[in-house]
């Protein structure tokens, strides 16, 4: 059976907004427990008004069309629900695994979006794509700041560690 272009960019909208739900989630419950790191909490808190912004976008792109958002699908997130549930185990390096995760969920997401744009142009949805594009660049905005964050979050959690602070998170 063939799928037209349509009905393709449509699952890629519903794909990609489950994405971007589950990266609230994700988010928000990392800024609760942050305490040691706050250049992580502030990326996090502007990304996370940033992630309301995209869901939006998504939501307009979907309603457009008189499509829904899916419910989540779950094969779809097995990977990255097997990848985010590292860092929801409390361990004493907890903020080390959030931050793998948060690197590794920011270019998952870059993926998603440069996927979309492609879809949404061979669908000839133009009206939408300046808005994917502002959220792709504000993915690899993120991706960015959580790569520059790696060293110094894991120096702060050595420096923590050593002096027999609370490091965890
Ligand atoms: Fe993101």
């Amino acid at each position: 059976m063939a799928l037209d272009t349509q009905s393709i960019y449509v699952t890629a909208l519903q794909n990609t907004h489950a994405v971007e739900m589950q990266a609230l989630q994700i988010m928000e419950r990392q800024v609760e427990r942050l305490q040691h790191y706050p250049e992580m909490e502030a990326a996090l808190r502007r990304h996370i008004t940033e992630t309301h912004g995209q869901r939006d976008r998504l939501e307009a792109a979907l309603s457009s069309l008189s499509a829904l958002p899916s419910t989540l699908k779950e094969g779809f997130f097995g990977f990255v629900g097997n990848m985010m549930a590292l860092g929801h185990t409390p361990a004493q390096d907890e903020i080390l695994k959030n931050t793998y995760a948060n690197h590794a969920f920011e270019n998952f997401e870059i993926a998603a979006y440069t996927s979309l744009l492609v879809i949404a142009e061979a669908a000839g949805q133009s009206a939408h794509l300046s808005g994917f594009q502002q959220s792709l660049r504000e993915e690899q905005a993120m991706a960015e700041k959580v790569a520059a964050l790696i060293r110094t979050t894991t120096l702060r959690y050595l420096e923590l560690s050593i002096s027999g602070q609370k490091a965890d998170r």
